[in-house]
Parts: structure tokens; C-alpha cells; sequence
């Protein structure tokens, strides 16, 4: 196979992350490769990039390797064991997980120092962000070079200092889940209007700034924020209660209010997720155009 100036990169896995990696590559002008068990999921990923049943031939004269099989740790072991045994010392080991820790994907491997996870969010195309979280012997300059990549295919890469569960994106996600699920089930809003304080209130911003900065401009600076808001903020957070047990009925009432804007069929569910993305495409849109590159 012809290989690009820019260098060789496989995807192991061609579903959907790993189809959406696979674009970004190609758009990137890498070479791409894409290795999957199922011959028909390579068949339909393969438009414009090249696919190849054989693993040790997918990955011969790769520069980075990024694994998006199914989040199962034990299945992403052993594709990593394998890799671990016919790879060079120069290639980097990325995985798409959303949440396995580092520590324990690539325990053992011979070349941990060459592995990284690089967490996409989906769809993304249109969400750049992907969060890099090092093994704690990752070298510094697999970090380095994934970041590099990342921004080279149009992503916007951040760094995850040291693992945690859930990484960053997660944790933010599950601590509005977790209050959001709590007003909802207390009776204090309805689920249709929780969801609009984030697309029409907190959203709208949180597209553009986050929430450090939001502080830091709501005030005459972070502490001038501090000193007004911080007791304020406190005596707020002492009322949050445990964690929610996501009860049957509190997610039977919210399916019920979600299912009068979007009954829970394939069609309806596929035609929102497609007005989803384009919005997500125009904001992107509307961002490059703001931001100074
Ligand atoms: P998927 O189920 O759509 O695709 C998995 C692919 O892996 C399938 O094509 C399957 O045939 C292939 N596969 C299974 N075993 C294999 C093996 N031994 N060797 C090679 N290929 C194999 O899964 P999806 O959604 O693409 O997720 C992949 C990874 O990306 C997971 O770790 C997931 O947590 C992560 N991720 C997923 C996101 C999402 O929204 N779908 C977002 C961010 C990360």
C-alpha cells in the first residue's frame, strides 16, 4: 500500500468511533488503514480509506494505531497484547476509550511507555475535543506526538494530567446528570423544562467559554468572583443530596416527557440525531469563524 508524507495510521475496530477516527485521519491527509473481525463493517466503512483483514499486515509501517473495538476491557487487553507483540518502539498505542483506566489497559505491555488513551466524544467531526490520558509510564513524548496528531487532524486535544474515573468530560457530565435527575425526581422542574436551562441558558455560553471562565468574567475577575459568590456557591452545594439510584419510576416519567418531543423509535430517534449534528455542524461553523486560529 502507497504510504502518505504525513505517515501510516490504523484504526482496529470500524465501527462507529472507529469510522469517525478513520475520516478525520484521511481528512488529515494520513494514510489510513482500517482492521476489523467483521469483513462486512470494513465494507461499509471503506469509501475512501483502505481496509485489511490481517492485523500484523494493518499495522506494518504505522505511526499511530488507534483501537475503537467495544468497551470491554478484557476483549481490549488482549487486542493490545497482540499489538504489544508485533509492533516497533516508534508507534503509538491510542485507545478510544470512554472510561477503562490507562493503568489497567496496558498493564504488562512491553511498550506502555508507547500508550495513550484518546478519548473522542461523539460525533467527532463536530465535537473536536479529545481527552489524552497517560498510563502513569507513559512517556512524555507519546503525550507529545498524540497532541500534536490530535491538532494536526483538526481536534482540539487537552491533557488529563493523571487518571481518574471517568476522565474530565465524564465527570462534568455525570455530576449535571446527577442534579438534573435529582430536581426532576424532587418534583422542582419538569424534565422538557431542566433540559432547556442548558440548551437555552447554560449551554449558549458553555459553547464558548467554560465554567473557570464564566466565573472569572461575572465578577472583576476569579477573585474578585470568589470573594462575592464562593459562600453563596457553598451553601448551595450543601443542599446536593447522595448520588441518585436512577429509580425505574423517575425514568419511566422522564421517557415519558422526552417521548412527546421525540417518541422512541428508530425513525424519530435517527431524524433527531441527524437535526443534532447539523446544528452541531453550523456551531462549529459559527466557532471557526469567531476564534481567532
Ligand atoms: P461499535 O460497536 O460501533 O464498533 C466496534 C467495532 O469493533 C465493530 O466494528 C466490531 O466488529 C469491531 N471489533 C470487535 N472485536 C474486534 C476485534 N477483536 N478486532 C477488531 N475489531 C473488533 O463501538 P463504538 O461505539 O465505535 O465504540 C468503540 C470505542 O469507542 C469504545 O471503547 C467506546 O467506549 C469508545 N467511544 C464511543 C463513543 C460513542 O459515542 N459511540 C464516544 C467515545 C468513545
Amino acid at each position: 500500500m502507497a504510504s502518505s508524507a504525513a505517515g501510516c495510521v490504523v484504526i482496529v475496530g470500524s465501527g462507529v468511533i472507529g469510522r469517525s477516527w478513520a475520516m478525520l485521519f484521511a481528512s488529515g491527509g494520513f494514510q489510513v488503514k482500517l482492521y476489523d473481525i467483521e469483513q462486512q463493517q470494513i465494507r461499509n466503512a471503506l469509501e475512501n480509506i483502505s481496509g485489511c483483514p490481517n492485523i500484523q499486515e494493518a499495522v506494518e509501517g504505522a505511526m499511530h494505531i488507534q483501537e475503537c473495538v467495544p468497551e470491554d476491557l478484557e476483549l481490549k487487553k488482549k487486542i493490545f497484547a497482540q499489538l504489544d507483540s508485533i509492533i516497533d518502539d516508534r508507534v503509538i498505542l491510542s485507545s478510544s476509550t470512554s472510561c477503562l483506566m490507562p493503568s489497567k489497559l496496558f498493564a504488562g505491555l512491553v511498550h506502555v511507555k508507547q500508550c495513550i488513551v484518546a478519548h473522542p466524544v461523539n460525533p467527532p467531526y463536530y465535537i473536536p475535543l479529545v481527552e489524552l490520558v497517560p498510563h502513569p509510564e507513559t512517556a512524555p513524548t507519546t503525550v507529545d506526538r498524540t497532541h500534536a496528531l490530535m491538532k494536526k487532524i483538526g481536534q482540539c486535544p487537552m491533557r488529563v494530567q493523571k487518571e481518574v474515573a471517568g476522565f474530565v468530560l465524564n465527570r462534568l457530565q455525570y455530576a449535571i446528570i446527577s442534579e438534573a435527575w435529582r430536581l426532576v425526581e424532587e418534583g422542582i422542574v419538569s424534565p422538557s423544562d431542566l433540559d432547556l436551562v442548558m440548551s437555552e441558558g447554560l449551554g449558549m455560553r458553555y459553547a464558548f467559554i467554560g465554567p473557570l471562565e464564566t466565573m472569572h468574567l461575572n465578577a472583576e475577575g476569579m477573585l474578585s468572583y470568589c470573594d462575592r459568590y464562593s459562600e453563596g456557591i457553598k451553601h448551595v452545594l450543601q443542599t446536593f443530596g447522595p448520588i441518585p439510584e436512577f429509580s425505574r419510576a423517575t425514568a419511566e416519567k422522564v421517557n415519558q416527557d422526552m417521548c412527546m418531543k421525540v417518541p422512541d423509535d428508530p425513525e424519530h430517534l435517527a431524524a433527531r440525531r441527524q437535526w443534532r449534528d447539523e446544528c452541531l455542524m453550523r456551531l462549529a461553523k459559527l466557532k471557526s469563524q469567531v476564534q481567532p486560529q
